[in-house]
């Protein structure tokens, strides 16, 4: 059996390039034209084609530009009927999922502008396999939970008993008011915890028990959220590629609540998968922006993946899914550094780690601005105040205490990394991720009391003088 997911080629770089070579192409056509030069028309005009996977496609509807619609009603090659001239941008959109069987497709390599070749690469991933969660028991303090969850492929029940995995594993993040923390168990994969029985294996549904170890925290209050990751691999067809399902999410009862609350939803996974067709960190097996915050929480910072020398003094950076994303998007036009460690983490003869530098990335394409809240976000999700309670986002500074002639290498030991907490109030890291100069971050100091109450709504609440809506494009 073949199954298909989603994945991402390298856009960014595609992307690039044609831009580079767009405006190669723009100014050299121009012949001194002055602004709004055009560039120089051409009767060429190339195809814009590309290639369908999935074990069988039918009523899949493609659009480029919002227009020039087809059916296509295989896997396989598909092409544009209507051709475009160099300098023009092409932008290929699933406007029609399949019908039958009901699958979703996603987009890569589906966007740039025409620079003198067809374009063949436009690639259309159907994803087959799909996970939904049933239900949820035993979810008390200090009890082990008991997940009922239901797998197909393409509408077909997938008996995982026989056809596993490459990894599957549950989360349980809460309370829902603001995830503070996290915990994990695999259910398949290498290093399975807990226990995966089959409800009605021909069905498709099964029971995963987690591990004592996977306990509900004895504190936990309200409600909190359970969330699946998992992917299959098709190493003959396509080597290195983790074919993803997009989490489910289940909110449930701990203890004091009559009935669950979902976590808020402030952006739109359709809004991301509009530029990324997979988000390629943690190898693209996270899907569904909604699980990302389950570990991206406010109390998360990186702390275990930051670089260790000796002698030194680094702060691990917020984590924060508010943090990180307006960061990583923001990217050059940031004033200071984000740099976040990644995977691997650092050892005793690579003290460095896998440093990233978000703050290098080019961020948004050229006509996207990332001021325009509404680019990610739902609407309304990016006004101020903020619902009650939220938690403050938390960076964690280090300082190696290690005397550096005690050993040879420069890695500093556990034990002598000393981590003290800096933490943000809400408002103001949600704003201060963007606008990041030091003068920023006194004035919204000052504008926030000794009790840590923020005062920005007065001012820049939508509506007021000095209101978001004035300075950021709220609408599309
Ligand atoms: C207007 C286009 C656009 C939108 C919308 C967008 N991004 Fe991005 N994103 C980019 C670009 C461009 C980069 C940097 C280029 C790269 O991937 O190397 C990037 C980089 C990233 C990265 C780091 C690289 C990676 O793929 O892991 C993450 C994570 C990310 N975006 C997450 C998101 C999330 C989550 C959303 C929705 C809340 C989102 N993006 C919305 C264009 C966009
Ligand atoms: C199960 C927990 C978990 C989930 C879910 C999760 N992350 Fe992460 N993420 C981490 C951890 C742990 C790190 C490592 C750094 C650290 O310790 O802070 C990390 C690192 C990252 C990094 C920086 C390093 C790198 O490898 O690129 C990015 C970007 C990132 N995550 C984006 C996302 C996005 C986007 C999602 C959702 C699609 C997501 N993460 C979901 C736990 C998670
Ligand atoms: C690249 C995508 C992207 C853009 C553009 C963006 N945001 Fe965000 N924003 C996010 C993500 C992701 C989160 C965290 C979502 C979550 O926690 O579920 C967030 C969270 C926030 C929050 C906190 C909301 C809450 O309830 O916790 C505020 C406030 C906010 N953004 C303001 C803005 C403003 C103002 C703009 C425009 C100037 C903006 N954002 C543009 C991605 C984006
Ligand atoms: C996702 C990034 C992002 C976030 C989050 C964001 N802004 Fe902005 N903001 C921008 C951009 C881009 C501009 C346009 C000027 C520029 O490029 O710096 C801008 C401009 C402004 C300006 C005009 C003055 C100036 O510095 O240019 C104000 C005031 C402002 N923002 C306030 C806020 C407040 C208050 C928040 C939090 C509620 C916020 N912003 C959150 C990106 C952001
Ligand atoms: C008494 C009114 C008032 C309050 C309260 C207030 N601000 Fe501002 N803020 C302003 C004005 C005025 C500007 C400058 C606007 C302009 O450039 O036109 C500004 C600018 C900003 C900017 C843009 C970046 C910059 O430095 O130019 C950010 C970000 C910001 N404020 C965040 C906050 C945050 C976070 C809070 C709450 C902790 C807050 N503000 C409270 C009036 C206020």
């Amino acid at each position: 059996m073949k199954i298909f997911g989603n994945y991402r080629k390298s856009k960014p770089i595609a992307l690039l390039i044609a831009s580079l070579l767009a405006a190669l192409v723009t100014g050299c056509g121009g012949g001194g034209g002055g602004s709004g030069t055009v560039p120089a028309t051409s009767t060429t005009t190339y195809t814009v084609s590309g290639s369908v996977s999935g074990i069988s496609v039918s009523g899949l509807k493609l659009t480029n530009n919002a227009a020039n619609e087809i059916t296509v009603n295989a896997a396989g090659a598909f092409a544009f009927t209507t051709h475009l001239a160099t300098g023009k941008t092409y932008n290929v959109q699933v406007s029609q999922n399949p019908t039958a069987p009901v699958q979703t497709c996603t987009v890569s390599n589906n966007a740039g502008t025409i620079a003198g070749a067809n374009i063949t690469d436009v690639n259309v991933v159907c994803s087959v396999l799909t996970l939904t969660i049933q239900g949820i028991s035993n979810t008390a303090p200090g009890q082990t939970p008991i997940v009922t969850f239901h797998v197909s492929s393409n509408g077909v029940p997938v008996n995982i008993l026989t056809t596993p995995f490459a990894s599957l594993i549950a989360t349980i993040a809460g309370p829902t008011t603001d995830y503070a923390t996290y915990l994990q168990a695999k259910i398949q994969g290498s290093g399975v915890v807990g226990t995966l029985i089959a409800v009605d294996a021909p069905a498709g549904v099964f029971n995963y028990t987690f591990p004592v170890t996977g306990a509900i925290p004895l504190t936990a209050t309200g409600s909190y959220a359970i969330g699946l990751e998992g992917y299959v691999l098709d190493a003959a067809a396509y080597p290195g590629i983790r074919f993803s399902i997009v989490s489910p999410i289940l909110p449930f009862v701990v203890t004091g609540v009559s009935s669950a609350a979902p976590r808020r939803v402030v952006v739109d996974d359709a809004k991301c998968n509009a530029c990324h067709a997979t988000i390629t960190a943690h190898n693209g097996v996270n899907r569904g922006v909604q699980y990302c915050a389950f570990c991206h929480n406010p109390n998360k910072s990186n702390d275990t993946q930051v670089a260790r020398f000796e002698n030194a003094i680094i702060v691990a950076q917020s984590m924060d899914m508010k943090v990180l994303i307006h960061k990583i998007h923001r990217g050059t036009a940031l004033t200071q550094p984000y740099i976040v460690g990644g995977t691997p983490a650092p050892t005793l003869t690579n003290p460095s780690g896998t440093p990233i530098d978000f703050g290098s990335m080019t961020g948004f394409p050229a006509g996207s601005n990332v001021g325009a809240c509404i680019t990610c976000h739902l609407p309304g999700t990016y006004d101020i105040p903020l619902a009650q309670g939220l938690l403050a986002s938390t960076a964690t500074k280090f300082t190696c205490i290690e005397d550096p002639l005690l050993d040879t290498d420069l890695y500093c030991n556990t034990g002598s990394f000393n981590g003290t907490t800096i933490q943000t109030q809400p408002i103001t890291a949600a704003c201060t991720s963007c606008h990041d100069a030091s003068y920023t971050a006194a004035h919204a100091a000052t504008m926030t009391t000794t009790t840590l109450v923020e005062s920005c709504p007065t001012c820049h609440a939508v509506g007021a003088t000095n209101g978001i809506e004035v300075y950021h494009t709220l609408t599309p």
